[in-house]
């Protein structure tokens, strides 16, 4: 999937400070599954330099608007710059720079289309629950880096990383409440929908 200057410079720029952003294949997959939903509110965890978020943008309603929450407000300044290059107003985006944790407990209870995770993966339990609450019935919620570069399927990788997106994916495959879907990029997309 190719993608265009504006992404091309972001995701350079990520590599710059040290980040790795979404393929260009997750962030279709992101734009896909933005778009089925017609995701009008979105909530990304970890901005980075905004590649995930204008694939987001670029499959939410012309009128969505994208919650995006960093602790780095460096790496903000990169993707605000990116989201207005693109053409996109303002109020499209809220950039919250903060803790996750800190941050997440703020927002509102079940008015969210779309929850993508994709910063600290040693938090993804404690923000699965988070994206539990925020999700409307039949929201989505997207884990990215789900297979931790393969080592999730090695049984003896056991360090705090692997371990915790291990039990993560694991716990919602077999929750009840989920509809679940594991997208083999090249780092894993856990696509999870909240049941009605
Ligand atoms: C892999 S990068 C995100 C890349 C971005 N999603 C993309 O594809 O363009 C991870 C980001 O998570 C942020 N981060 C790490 N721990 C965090 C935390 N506890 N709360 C919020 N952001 C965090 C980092 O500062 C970094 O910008």
């Amino acid at each position: 999937m190719p993608e265009d200057a504006l992404l091309r410079a972001a995701r350079e720029q990520a590599y710059e400070v040290g980040l790795t952003p979404v393929t260009p294949a997750t962030g279709a997959a992101l734009r896909l599954v933005a778009a089925a939903g017609n995701a009008r509110a979105v909530v990304e965890v970890g901005t980075g330099t905004g590649v995930s978020g204008l694939w987001l943008l670029r499959g939410m309603r012309a009128d969505g608007v994208l919650t995006t929450i960093d602790v780095e407000g460096e790496h903000q300044r990169v993707a605000r710059r990116l989201f207005a290059a693109a053409g996109l107003a303002p109020s499209r985006s809220r950039i919250i720079t903060g803790r996750a944790l800190d941050v997440l407990p703020r927002l509102a209870d079940g008015v969210y289309d779309l929850v993508f995770v994709h910063h600290d993966p040693r938090e993804y339990q404690a923000v699965t629950a988070q994206a539990a609450r925020l999700l409307r019935p039949g929201g989505s919620l997207v884990l990215g880096g789900a297979l931790a570069g393969g080592r999730v399927a090695d049984p003896t990788a056991r360090d705090l990383e692997t371990v915790t997106v291990r039990e993560a994916v694991k716990a919602l495959r077999e929750a009840e409440e989920w509809t679940t879907a594991l997208l083999p990029t090249i780092d894993g997309l856990l696509c999870a929908v909240k049941r009605p």
